[in-house]
């Protein structure tokens, strides 16, 4: 395990430091400012994303604005199904907490928890999720990122070769009617707008040619060709494989905190915390991906 960090001297007066986050998975960047950042530097942070999995940059300060400018150097900003809970004025950035302001949650509570990759129930999954720690609890609400490269990698190859080809049916009313916090009936509206959909279980990451292991709890209603509960008892075990410590970066939170990864190669999931007694406010962004494939 290489633990060593490399220092890039860029042209400007800006010094990027970058050091893995575990192994050979993600990246913790140190000495760039997000909100003020050249473009230069800017395009070194994608370039570390793209070939890491996931990056970390502490000690940020960033207005909405700077966040929007920040995400599209990583893609096209995508929308959120639900509206209720985006940052007024700011449709692009949704709020996750567990704060309630004058008798109403002011954010989608427990959103995360349970391991999945975001918005797998389309037909164009997001490339990149972002979230930015406003006020975090002292302890618990630890985000987990599960790297599915590596998985795939320690997959024998025999296994590999009978994963190979299998599809995935996924399912946003089948997710938001059975998941554990916050079961909804979806208005007939949104039910139209997103419709089922059908991916690999193994993708390939566009940028890097790595394959991906990428199973997701809650939006998989079955697996082709495996009907009931086969299926299902499959991906559990494919999930509890992905997810074992040895593939997992735990990432503990601190105010001012920019976490980005890169859904085409992880699962991650959000962890419960003692939401009596703390706080918790994250601003939340999605960059657009692709079909798999
Ligand atoms: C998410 O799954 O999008 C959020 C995870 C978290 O709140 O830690």
């Amino acid at each position: 395990m290489s633990t060593s960090a490399a220092q890039t001297i860029l042209p400007s007066t800006e010094t990027m430091i970058c050091a893995p986050l575990r192994d050979d998975f993600g990246t913790l960047i140190s000495g760039v400012d997000a909100a003020t950042a050249s473009d230069e530097t800017l395009k070194k942070v994608v370039d570390q994303f793209e070939r890491t999995g996931a990056i970390v940059l502490r000690d940020q300060k960033m207005q909405p604005e700077d966040l929007k400018h920040f995400l599209r150097q990583f893609g096209e900003l995508e929308g959120h199904t639900l509206q209720e809970y985006t940052l007024p004025g700011h449709p692009e950035i949704y709020i996750l907490s567990n704060i309630v302001e004058n008798g109403r949650p002011i954010g989608a509570h427990n959103d995360g928890v349970g391991w999945h990759t975001d918005y797998s129930y389309k037909e164009k999954p997001v490339k990149c999720t972002m979230l930015y720690a406003v006020e975090v609890p002292a302890e618990g609400s630890d985000t987990l990122l599960a790297d599915c490269c590596a998985a795939y990698d320690a997959l024998p190859t025999d296994r590999r070769e009978k994963l190979e080809g299998l599809k995935l049916h996924h399912s946003y009313k089948f997710f938001m009617e059975n998941r554990e916090h916050g079961r909804m009936k979806l208005p007939p509206e949104i039910e139209r707008a997103n419709p089922d959909v059908v991916h690999p279980l193994i993708r390939t990451h566009p940028a890097n040619g790595r394959k991906a292991l990428w199973p997701s709890t809650g939006t998989v209603k079955e697996v082709i060709g495996m009907p009931g509960q086969e299926g299902l008892d499959m991906l559990d075990e494919l999930i509890a494989f992905v997810t074992q410590d040895q593939f997992v970066y735990r990432h503990k939170w601190q105010v001012g905190d920019l976490v980005l990864w890169d859904n085409r190669c992880t699962l991650h999931t959000g962890t419960l915390f003692d939401d009596k007694k703390y706080r918790r406010l994250m601003h939340r962004m999605w960059a657009k991906g692709g079909v798999p494939y």
